[in-house]
């Protein structure tokens, strides 16, 4: 039986709305757990926010609000944006949350009493738009976040700290013995360049200077550390020390395949410092965290402090759901960093969607009507080179897909999809069904170019299930397809189709002008509609 599949993305931070970049990582996530459900794998989808620190309680004074208070507004803006990008989460969770505050108190009280935790002093450069330390030789003569690039405060207190240096050999076993725990490889090679081998530094886990966190049991006056608060979340949402651990031991068992997906700006709190503390309490480490890059404006990182965003929530209310899905899902290799350009969002909707995908919906329903009153003519098998081609073109896609999906080549695997349509486009214009309609003698090659038509756009609509939410069904719905041959397990068959009654209906896609439309999103950039 397959292998049980939990996968999260980080838990944002709820200090501002989220942008484009957020969406990204979660609508790639949620297309892999549509995926993996698709395949008939039990999944777990899990996201959340990440609510305490410092920052949050500062915007929160500068709001005029409590944190809670605060918090509480940004959080339900980010459940509606999820529900409007109908992210098929599991379960959201909010370090907030009475359940995940409990754990966090019981996982420092446990490394404390085993003294992987100790009292000391801390003195450091501190970033607070990151929540992190730096020392002298980070923070450079400059004194800014080697993250960030924003200047660095100097800062001094009593805090708790984590004997991080302890754990590092058995980290690198762990890399040398799971070689893709880290992907793309290239950061792996980072981590260790640049954090490991110039030895790690005990960590500073706790804070005085601001109250705004989960309190250190054994020391009120000290709250948990953000990142340490943070990361526990991917246990906590599954009843890690609760009364029910039910859910914790299912998922976070030995027979589920776990994975991260992070930015790479985050890289160094999941590799690093996550599976250390999973070691010190002995539980199980996760398979793999896999670091997608980020998306740029033409003007560097589009971030929340810097204000140059780009909400999802104007260009799905103005494209649709499945047109925003599409784009982030194939304009921005999954692995890669890449640039928002409304250019690139008009392209993909108008090539792509609409005349790759739809206009072949279209050309392929308007011609059973004319030809075949309507009635999708039966698979008669391949008729000449064309066909066996289609079919050859369809038997590779399919591998292929599969084959990505499974190695996160997410972008690459709806590549392979597009290839196939495309490849049906070129059929078409090859098969010339106009030519053929008009002599008697070739009707039995006409109905095998309908039918294998029909049924490349019935193949290609189940891959594209886990991305685009509503063009599939609208599709299954013109050509007639039953539920039955809707589902994965039939994809491979190639005489599907035939005898179905076709019902022409919109187009999938409206084909955008593009001057006006790029003309709106640009208009949207850098606002904050
Ligand atoms: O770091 N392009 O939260 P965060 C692509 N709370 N993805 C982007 C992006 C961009 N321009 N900007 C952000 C935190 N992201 C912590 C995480 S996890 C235990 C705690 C995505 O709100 C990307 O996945 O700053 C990045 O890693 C994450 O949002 C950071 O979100
Ligand atoms: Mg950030």
């Amino acid at each position: 039986m397959a292998k049980k599949f939990y996968i999260t993305t980080p838990i944002y931070y709820p200090s501002a709305k989220l942008h484009i970049g957020h969406a990204y990582c979660t609508t790639i996530a949620d297309t892999i757990a549509r995926y993996k459900r698709m395949m008939g794998v039990e999944t777990y989808f899990l996201t959340g926010t990440d609510e305490h620190g410092e920052k949050i309680q500062k915007n929160a004074e500068a709001a005029g609000k409590s944190p809670k208070e605060f918090v509480d507004e940004i959080v339900a803006g980010i459940k509606d944006l999820w529900t409007s990008l109908e992210i098929s989460n599991d379960d959201y969770i909010r370090t907030t949350d009475e359940r995940h505050e409990k754990v966090v108190q019981e996982v420092f009280t446990r490394l404390l009493n085993q003294g992987d935790i100790y009292l000391g002093n801390y003195e450091g450069w501190y970033c607070t738009p990151c929540e992190s330390f730096w020392t002298d030789t980070q923070a450079g003569e400059e004194k800014i976040c080697p993250d960030c690039g924003r200047p660095v405060h100097k800062a001094k207190e009593e805090a708790y700290f984590f004997k991080m240096s302890k754990y590092s050999n058995k980290l690198l076993e762990y890399y040398n013995s799971n070689l893709d725990f880290i992907t793309p490889e290239s950061r792996k090679n980072e981590m260790v360049n640049n954090f490991i081998k110039p030895g790690l530094e005990d960590l500073c886990v706790s804070r005085t200077t601001f109250s705004w966190g989960v309190p250190v049991r054994e020391n009120p006056r000290h709250v948990v550390y953000v990142w340490l608060d943070a990361l526990f979340n991917y246990v906590s949402a599954l009843g890690f020390l609760s009364e029910d651990e039910t859910k914790y031991n299912k998922f976070w068992g030995e027979d589920t395949q776990i994975l991260h997906l992070v930015g790479n700006d985050i890289t160094r709190f999941h590799v690093i410092y996550w599976p250390i503390f999973l070691m010190a309490l002995g539980m199980r480490l996760p398979d793999k965290v896999f670091v997608h890059g980020l998306l740029m404006m033409k003007d560097g990182k589009m971030s929340k402090s810097k204000g140059n965003v780009v909400s999802p929530v104007p260009l799905i209310e103005k494209y649709g759901l499945d047109a925003v899905r599409y784009y982030l899902v194939r304009e921005v290799v999954f692995g890669s960093d890449g640039t928002f350009t409304p250019e690139q969002f008009v392209e993909r909707v108008n090539i792509d969607l609409a005349n790759d995908f739809g206009n072949l919906l279209s050309r392929t329903v308007s011609m059973i009507s004319k030809y075949f009153g309507g009635a999708i003519p039966e698979y008669v098998g391949c008729k000449n080179e064309f066909d066996e081609d289609l079919e050859r073109q369809a038997r590779h896609s399919i591998e292929q897909y599969e084959k990505n999906m499974e190695s996160l080549h997410v972008t690459e695997a709806f590549v392979e999809v597009f290839n196939y349509i495309s490849r049906a486009n070129k059929y078409i214009e090859e098969t010339k069904p106009w030519a053929l309609a008009k002599d008697e003698t070739k009707q039995e090659e006409l109905k095998s170019v309908m039918n294998h038509l029909a049924n490349a756009l019935r193949q290609s609509a189940i891959m594209l299930q886990p991305v685009l939410l509503k063009a599939p069904k609208e599709l299954f719905a013109q050509l007639g397809v039953e539920e039955e041959l809707q589902q994965y397990s039939s994809l491979g068959k190639v005489d599907a189709m035939g005898g179905q009654i076709v019902n022409k209906g919109n187009p999938l896609f409206p084909r955008l002008d593009a001057n006006v439309e790029i003309e709106y999103i640009k208009s949207l950039m850098g606002g904050n509609k």
